[in-house]
This record gives structure tokens, sequence and C-alpha cells, in this order.
């Protein structure tokens, strides 16, 4: 059975991560992995997920399945907390929603969605995007194409190209894939006047969003960083949202996430939400409990709430902060379109404007990891490593 089986070519973040791993010198700096790290370098379990975790232990009554759209409290209670409790579309029962397997099985389970009711259109991806967005969506049967999005020389969105590009090439009915916040892997967002500008533009054109909210609360805030959901949601009649409790929640390993068809209707919501369930079981039959159990949790009692909302804001402080410091060390001639991006940059990731040989000397010459991409991950730095991170990104211009 298995003698005509060939290895995968090695992944290329498993392959900097166990690079890493062997290498021995102390003062070696991991900003590969896209997990957040507190300042001694760990991923540490919230403490509103510990205490959650108890609680739940000494209630928890039964093991039996969750069904296969999952927890609904979690889902009501996640769509509340990106859109505001008394947000038109709950109201009004216009959204059907599923528990899924991380944002990776919304993002998968959406686009099957999308498969039954578009099987011709075309998902655009910005360029460049999350590595995963690619197989998880194209092996969902649907084409993909890409559109122009982060420029490697002003560190920026290139908006304009990105608005030129869809308008000439995107037919409608395609989907338009959006990162809502803290972009996977450069950390440029679209600002509150680009989404103004975007939602309208796509609605002329018959372009439907599909927002991928991964890091929401780890960019500017909660308001700042679902505002490019609630204005999609606020200008299309329809939307498909994405969203993960790995990073927010820090429940990576629990897969705790959530789909959600923004529709035109309550009736219309149910029928998206049967739907979902019908695909979810032929995929993985049912979602696991344990991280959306936490999270309703979490957000339903007032005192962990309030936890975990400090826990949310320390560690997105925490990334500005050295953001900032990295931004001011990098402040020198040569570095100066580097300090501006790694200051406006949200969330986790930057993607510095070097070359696979130049990510090559900062881990030879330096010990500093991070992807052949540019791609690094800002929390897996300190404040007391700044300093030689923003030297050796010099060095090797
Ligand atoms: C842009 C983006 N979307 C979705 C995900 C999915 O995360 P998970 O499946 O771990 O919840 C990630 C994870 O890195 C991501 O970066």
């Amino acid at each position: 059975m298995f003698e005509a089986l060939q290895p995968r070519p090695n992944d290329a973040i498993m392959e900097l991560m166990q690079k890493c791993k062997a290498d021995e010198r102390e003062h070696k700096i991991d900003l590969g992995v896209g997990v957040y790290k507190d300042a001694s370098g760990q991923t540490v379990i919230l403490k509103s997920v510990k205490l959650a975790e108890e609680m739940w232990g000494r209630e928890e009554t039964t093991k039996t399945y969750v069904g296969t759209t999952g927890n609904q409290d979690y889902c009501a209670d996640m769509l509340a907390l990106m859109l505001g409790a008394d947000h038109p579309a709950i109201s009004e029962g216009r959204i059907g929603a599923s528990q899924t397997a991380g944002g990776s099985g919304a993002l998968r389970l959406g686009a099957e969605l999308l498969k039954v009711v578009a099987p011709e259109a075309t998902v655009w991806a910005s360029t460049p995007t999350w590595a995963n967005h690619i197989p998880l969506i194209s092996e969902a049967g649907l084409r993909m194409g890409s559109y122009p999005y982060y420029n490697r020389e002003t560190l920026g969105v290139d908006f304009e190209d990105m608005l030129d590009y869809l308008d000439k090439n995107a037919k409608r009915g395609d989907i338009v894939l959006l990162h809502g916040c803290c972009h996977n892997p450069t950390g440029a967002d679209l600002s509150p006047e680009e989404w103004d500008r975007l939602a309208p533009f796509m609605l002329e054109r018959g372009l439907f969003p599909y927002i991928d909210l991964a890091y929401f609360g780890l960019g500017r805030g909660m308001a700042e960083d679902t505002y490019g959901l609630r204005k999609m949601i606020e200008v299309h009649p329809e939307v498909l949202l994405a969203a993960s409790c790995s990073k927010n929640f820090a429940l990576y390993r629990e897969r705790t996430g959530l789909i959600a068809a923004i529709t035109k209707s309550a009736e219309k919501a149910q029928i998206a939400q049967s739907q979902f369930g019908a695909i979810q079981r032929k995929l993985i039959s049912m979602p696991p409990d344990h991280g959306a159990a936490i999270v309703t949790r979490i957000l339903r009692d007032e005192n962990l709430r309030g936890i975990w909302e400090s826990e949310l804001d320390d560690m997105r402080e925490r990334m500005r902060g050295l953001r900032q410091l990295l931004s001011e060390a990098l402040d020198v001639q040569g570095g100066e379109a580097m300090s501006r991006a790694v200051k406006d940059q949200n969330g986790m990731f930057s993607t510095l404007p070097l070359s696979p040989a130049q990510a090559e000397r900062l881990r030879s010459e330096h010990a500093i990891y991070m992807m052949n991409s540019g791609r690094m991950n800002i929390a897996g730095a300190n404040a007391s490593n700044i300093p030689r991170l923003a030297e050796a990104i010099l060095d090797v211009l």
C-alpha cells in the first residue's frame, strides 16, 4: 500500500524551528514560530484560562458529543465579542454559525460552504498571505488568485494597486479573502479609511467578503481590530467570517475557532448553519469541546472576563512596546523605512525587506532566527535583546 509513498518537502517553519532548537548559542533570538511569547520566551497558559478550567473541571458532567455545529453559547458569545452584543445582525438572527477546530477549521468549513454556493468563483488572497490559506481553501475545490497587497519597498499596503487589480481581474461573484487585522505575514493592515473605501468598492463590483480574524484584540484593541469586519457587515448584506481563539485566548492546541455566515434573513442564517453542520459532519464529524467551553466560561463570568481582558491588553501592549523599541533602534541611516513600518504595523508579524541570503546571515552570524521571507514574530524578542536585533538587521542589509 505505501510502496509508492514519497516524503513531502519539509515545511519551512518547521525546518526553521529545528535549526533554532539545535543552535546552542545562548544569546539566540527565535523570531520564527507564530505563537505569542512572554518576556521570558514562554507561551504560557493565561490565568483566566487556568481559572476557567478549574471551575469547568468541577462542573463538567459529561463528555458526550457537542453536536455538528458545536457549542452554540460559545458561537453567540464570540459574535457578541467581535460585533458588540447589540449588533443588528445578531438581534435580527441573521447569523448562522458553527464552532470549528481552530481558525484553520473555520477557513476550511467556510471554503466548503462557498464551494456549494459558488463553485465557479475565484477566491482572491493578498500577496503575500498566510501560507496555509492556499491549501485550506484550494483543497476545498475552489480556484484561487492573488491580488497585490504588500509593497516590500515602502513596507506598507499598496491599496491603490489592490483596488486596481481587483477591478480589472475579479469578476462578479468572486470572493475576496481579507485579514481582518494583524495581517500575517506582514503586520501591514488596512486603515479605517481604506476599509471605508474597500467595502463599497467591493459591493459595487459584486465581490464577496471572506474575513479571516485570527488575531483580534492583539493589534490595537478590540474595537480597532474588528473595525474592518463591522464595516463590511454594515455595507454588505452577506459576509463570511472565520475567527480563531488560538492567539487571543492562547488556546492554540485546544483548536477553538468559529465560522459565521452573515446573511440577509434569519431563515437563510438557519440554512447556512445547517449546512455548516452537515459539512463539518463529513469533515471531522464534530468539533472538540474544551476550548469553546473555556472561552464561554470566561466571557460569561465578570471576574474571569476582566482578568482575560487585562491579559489580552498585556500581550498587545508588550508587542507594541517592542515595536516602539525596535523602531527607535532602527531609526538610523538605511533603517528609516523599517523603523516607520515596525512601529505602524500590528500584531505579531512584520516582514522585513531581507533576502533569503540576508536571513541566513542573521542565523549564522547573529543567531537570529526569522523566515527566509523576512517575516519575524516580534513577540520572540525582549527589551534586552532588541538593540542587538536592530544592529544585526542593519549589519546584514
Ligand atoms: C492569518 C491566520 N489565519 C488563521 C490562522 C489559524 O489559526 P488556528 O487554526 O491555529 O486557530 C492563523 C494561524 O496562524 C493565521 O495566521
